[in-house]
């Protein structure tokens, strides 16, 4: 619990860099009651009723996407969608000059999912809106790490002294990153695991331990959150084939049986059969759906926090 001289104080999420221990704690103790509300049996409250929100997506996304809309909705915002395969992106125009376009029609605040890192600090600094980072390139998804941290607190009760085990594709995840800045602020232990070549370079100045061996981190972790190969980002030949990653790298039913006592997690779209065994993904280890459902109530703590948040 933050104290109670704690005053939040951020126009925008544009990543878990910005934010401290306390305004991380700060969002996962307000989650506590959107998730209460999303369990009544009309989840809806008046308190973005006067916000219009644009969610502009450069990049694909279901749950991302439809989390956010939802948890506007149930806001009452009135909410528009952007999507960059059916605009005038296609007809050349920059990200610029689209969204001071958008911005001349009133608009409060902006969701951004963009291929290129550092896409949400630039439209904060070029229109006056909130500015929400739902995914830049390989940079920072500060929400899902949100939402990862609140369902692992969930689970233990703390995130201090947690261990996790975050597993795959390294080198071209946003969810990673976010995920270590803020565990590691709330101080958990985070052991990071997978092919060499997906290892960044310098990975370990993040205060994280590496290993190339899954048995052993599976051994060691609370937590073991396994991430997508991104195959959209890859560059040629970091890794042999999907059989061969899985061999290593997937976690199997097997696995569950010899190490009884952690959890599964993964941000989503799985791959199934690469990162996790279908059996995996299903069985009652993996909190994978309810990762999704605190993500809805995040993004609505979020979005009341950025607003103003005095009123629910
Ligand atoms: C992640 C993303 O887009 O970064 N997915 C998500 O937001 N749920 C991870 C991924 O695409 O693998």
């Amino acid at each position: 619990m933050t104290d109670s001289s704690y005053i939040f104080s951020h126009r925008h999420l544009l990543g878990l860099a910005d934010y401290t221990a306390d305004d991380i704690r700060h969002i996962l103790d307000q989650t506590d009651m959107f998730r209460e509300i999303l369990d009544r049996p009309v989840p809806k409250i008046p308190t973005l009723r006067d916000k219009t929100i644009v969610n502009l997506f450069y990049e694909n996304s279901t749950r991302t996407r439809i989390s956010f809309e939802l948890a506007q909705k149930r806001m009452g915002a009135d909410v528009v969608n952007f999507s960059a395969s059916s605009s005038s992106t296609k007809k050349g125009e920059s990200l610029k000059d689209t969204i001071q376009n958008i911005e001349s029609m009133k608009i409060d605040m902006v969701v951004v999912r963009h291929e290129s890192p550092g896409a949400a600090h630039f439209l904060a600094r070029v229109i006056d809106a909130n500015i929400i980072n739902a995914g830049d390139g390989a940079h920072e998804h500060p929400t899902q790490a949100l939402l990862d941290m609140y369902s692992m607190r969930q689970k233990f009760g703390r995130i201090k002294g947690l261990k996790v085990a975050i597993i795959g594709d390294i080198l071209h995840s946003r969810v990673v990153r976010s995920n270590i800045i803020g565990l590691t602020k709330l101080g958990a232990e985070v052991v990071l695991c997978g092919p060499k070549t997906f290892m960044p370079v310098f990975i370990e100045d993040m205060n994280v331990r590496v290993t190339y061996n899954l048995e052993e981190a599976l051994a060691w972790c609370d937590v073991a959150m396994s991430l997508r190969i991104q195959l959209e980002r890859q560059e040629q030949g970091l890794f042999p084939s999907l059989r061969e990653y899985h061999e290593r790298f997937g976690i199997k039913r097997t696995h569950l049986e010899k190490y009884p006592d952690f959890i599964v997690m993964h941000p989503g779209p799985v791959n199934r059969g690469v990162e996790l065994e279908s059996d995996v993904a299903d069985s009652d280890r993996a909190i994978i759906l309810n990762q999704v459902t605190n993500g809805l109530a995040v993004r609505m703590a979020v979005l009341y926090l950025l607003s103003g948040g005095s009123r629910v």
